[in-house]
């Protein structure tokens, strides 16, 4: 499995997926750039979200709010108060480590090593002192299972601190305490204090639904596992404002609805699972996770959380503004509840690359040969078609512009004549294309084609004319 999460990760950036930033200069740890494919997939993704939640929902609406939000925001939603890690230093090696990660990193290896009953208990333990924020409750843990710093080696540790998530940095000239902003660490604050504009101007009667796709900061202390953890990601998360009272029939909706668009990509169901939060957020009074079996374990993907009315509660007291809503139905006034849906997009990301890739032995008795094929969801391939002339003479080339020109508008396609046929199909198959079609000479005397599959590598020869209809049948959404 770390062999198989190893050659994802070579392969994302040896085929245009994920990139390091800045990697000329070594790069920025837990900050990856997306490159000329990663984008597409990225893009298609986000498509499905959006035309499932806004497009297929008449009561869902999309809004996009900026990354800058007002400083009070933060304030009325507990994040410059609440949203911490709790942090402890090396004093030897003056490494700093998330408190809770060394304490399960302690647990993972109990478990490995069978010891489950001291693994259960030092669960239990951790998961009381971050519930009620004990911090010395933390360390002593720490010294009581003798956690040595992984660099040092050395149990020579600080106290634990808290420290918050948030980047800051200043807004306008004058470098004023008050000139402080944050980026937002979550999207959905955008739409909590959004809930009367859209409310009002689009007319929206409860239940309704504002969705938005957009960046996140998070200053993660612990960067690990690639893009699975990173301090500039990408959210689509959805609000839902209901009656109160009507949340947990609307969780429940959201639960199914939002796993049933998982399994829409083809992905096998025991791949996915619920996991219930026992320990709950500030704001939330039911949450769960959407977990995707990744290489190394079941990981959270989504999460779907009852939020009460904590937030706009919040930012009606914060901002002196009613927030509420009047429901003509039982003829009251009350601020609506939320079930939020937020799924991280770099983790659906991840998520559909590791789910696709496939090494394959095409070995035929003595003749070796193999590929790697990303069977991924022709809606979601980056490139839709490519267009290869068999070779670079006798009119093959004009031929399949002219195919290409009449195409390019509906399908993002590519254009390739270098190298021999095989090579070119092996290189589409790594970035999964579902089809190639090829330009030979007979195309020249009746204007057929052959098209060859992706995944069963099975070529027909087809009317160029029908092209257009042959590839929409699988890529449409
Ligand atoms: N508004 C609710 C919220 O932000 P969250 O559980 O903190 O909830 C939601 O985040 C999703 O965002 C997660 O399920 C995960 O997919 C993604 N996410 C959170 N932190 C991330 C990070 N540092 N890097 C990549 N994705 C992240």
């Amino acid at each position: 499995n770390d062999e198989l999460f190893k050659n994802v990760i070579s392969h994302a950036k040896e085929y245009g997926f994920v990139f390091q930033s800045s990697e000329i200069y070594d790069g920025l740890s837990a900050v990856y750039d997306y490159g000329q494919n990663g984008s597409e997939l990225k893009n298609n993704i986000k498509t499905y979200w959006w035309k499932s939640m806004v497009q297929m929902h008449e009561n869902i609406v999309g809004i996009d709010a900026a990354i800058f939000m007002h400083p009070t925001t933060w304030k009325a939603s507990g994040h410059v108060d609440g949203f911490n890690d709790p942090m402890i230093d090396n004093k030897d090696s003056k490494k700093r480590y998330r408190a809770d990660q060394l304490l399960e990193d302690k647990i993972a290896r109990y478990e490995k090593d069978g010891k489950t009953d001291k693994a259960a208990q030092l669960q239990d333990s951790m998961d009381e002192a971050l519930k009620t924020d004990n911090l010395d409750a933390l360390r002593d843990l720490i010294i009581e299972h003798e956690i040595a710093c992984p660099v040092s080696g050395t149990r020579n540790w600080t106290d634990v601190r808290q420290f918050n998530l948030m980047f800051s940095t200043k807004m306008g000239a004058i470098a004023d305490e008050s000139d402080v902003i944050y980026l937002r660490p979550e999207t959905a604050q955008g739409i909590f204090v959004n809930y009367l504009n859209v409310q009002k101007t689009g007319r929206m009667k409860i239940p309704f639904g504002i969705a938005q796709i957009g960046k996140a900061f998070r200053n993660e202390v612990i960067a690990r596992q690639f893009i699975m953890r990173m301090r500039e990601f990408e959210q689509m998360e959805m609000q839902f404002f209901v009656r109160p009272g009507s949340e947990m029939e609307w969780y429940e909706y959201w639960k199914e609805t939002r796993l049933k668009w998982h399994k829409g990509l083809g992905t096998p169901e025991e791949k996915y699972r619920f996991h219930n939060h026992t320990k709950l957020a500030h704001y939330a009074n039911a949450a769960v996770d959407i977990e995707f079996e990744f290489p190394f374990g079941f990981k959270e993907v989504e999460g779907i959380h009852s939020r009460t009315d904590f937030d706009l509660s919040q930012h009606q007291k914060f901002s002196g503004k009613k927030i509420q809503y009047f429901d003509p139905e039982i003829n009251q006034n009350y601020v609506p509840y939320v079930i939020e849906t937020s799924i991280g997009l770099d983790r659906m990301f991840l998520l559909t690359l590791i789910n696709a890739y496939e090494e394959q032995d095409l070995s035929d008795g003595d003749k070796k040969d193999s590929r790697v094929v990303l069977k991924l969801h022709p809606c979601l391939a980056p490139v839709k078609a490519a267009i290869l002339p068999l070779t670079k003479k006798d009119g093959l080339p004009e031929k399949a512009r002219e195919i290409m020109d009449r195409l390019k508008f509906d399908y993002n396609l590519m254009y390739e004549e270098k190298d021999s046929i095989g090579k070119r199909y092996r290189r589409q198959d790594a970035i999964g294309t579902p089809f190639c079609i090829t330009i030979d000479h007979q195309s020249l005397e009746d204007n057929t084609v052959t098209i060859r599959h992706r995944d069963s590598m099975e070529q027909e020869r087809v009317a160029a004319d029908q092209l257009g209809s042959i590839i929409g049948k699988l890529v449409s959404w």
